[in-house]
């Protein structure tokens, strides 16, 4: 029977399935492991595939440790950055992700975040628990509203889209884009613009949102001279990857309301903050949570799990990821 290595346990339907054809050990401490403790793990046995998380480095010296009868690492997520797909591709090892399933719910966390910094949600919240609410007042906690404004959507995938689709059709906002790719019919749907630069994208939007992936290029994509470009009056929302924004830098923005707010649900060196960060009240900070609904977290572990069946049963997995040359 072939074996799969989990490396965190995750909700139970993917794991079933598994286990309903396989023999499945699963991490059984509720932890990550660290890199020497996944590699010890895997050579203590011969693995067929890897169900592994965002929080797994795979690197070359990870396939090694799974040896060479291991057809695949099945990440539970639609992110791979923290995957080596040259050494992958190297060692012959498929690896796939979770794409589609969690779209609607980042793109929900998303505005949860975008209406939470510009309303004040957790400002408020803190004060109003705190017994600071002594009566109606004309200038209590103002925020900025949505509605209308000009959101900037940095990097036109599926939760890009998805996220310019609910600002248009849930605020009639208006929506600008960068992209590597222009999409003219995008472009005709939502009545988008497409910005060449991501400056010229900075310097007019009321709401940044990011929704690239982490690459060398977007790797510090929003630093400081970039944030200086923004509207004083403007948000930068990211629900990305941490290191898309250079995190001290924009520290130094909030301190010195270069920008209004800022809502993050990734940081750069996760799960630690920036010096700083945690003690400013214009932003909001969520721990990694965009796609943790119970439905969407579910939907992932089946992913994960069919693409392991498959590639198993010596088919290509739906969610293949592709090494882009
Ligand atoms: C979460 O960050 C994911 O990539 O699924
Ligand atoms: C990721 O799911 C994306 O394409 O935005």
């Amino acid at each position: 029977m072939a074996k799969i290595f989990v490396t965190r346990k995750i909700l139970d339907v993917g794991i079933e399935k598994l286990k309903s054809r396989y023999e499945v050990i699963v991490n059984p401490y509720d932890k990550v492991l660290s890199k020497e403790e996944l590699i010890a793990a895997l050579r203590a046995d011969k693995y067929d595939a890897v169900l592994c998380l965002l929080t797994d480095k795979i690197d070359a010296e990870v396939f090694d440790a799974a040896g060479s009868q291991c057809k695949i690492f099945a990440n539970y997520a639609v992110g791979f950055d923290n995957i080596d797909l040259v050494a992958a591709r190297a060692k012959n090892i498929m690896i796939t992700n979770t794409p589609g399933v969690l779209t609607d719910t980042v793109a929900e966390h998303t505005f949860a975040l975008m209406l939470a910094i510009s309303h004040r949600i957790a400002e408020a919240d803190k004060f109003t628990r705190a017994g600071k609410y002594v009566g109606w007042a004309p200038e209590l906690l103002l925020g900025t509203n949505l509605s209308r404004k000009i959101i900037g959507v940095v990097g036109l995938g599926r939760i890009g889209s998805r996220v310019a689709h609910h600002a248009v059709h849930g605020f009639d906002a208006r929506v600008i884009y960068h992209d590597v790719k222009r999409n003219e019919e995008f472009e005709k749907e939502f009545g988008a613009e497409f910005k060449e630069n991501v400056e010229d994208l900075l310097r007019a939007a009321d709401f940044v949102s990011l929704h690239v992936p982490l690459l060398p290029a977007t790797k510090h994509l929003i630093n400081a001279e970039r944030l200086k470009l923004m509207k004083p009056s403007a948000y930068l929302i990211n629900t990305s990857r941490g290191p898309v924004v250079d995190e001290a830098a924009l520290v130094f923005a909030l301190q010195n309301k270069i920008i209004r707010g800022a809502a993050l649900d990734v940081f750069e060196n996760e799960p630690k903050l920036a010096l700083g960060l945690a003690e400013l009240d214009n932003v909001i900070i969520t721990p990694h949570i965009a796609s943790a609904t119970e439905e969407t977290r579910s939907k992932m572990s089946e992913m994960a799990a069919d693409n392991i069946i498959v590639a198993l049963d010596g088919g290509v997995p739906p969610n293949l990821v592709v090494l882009q040359k």
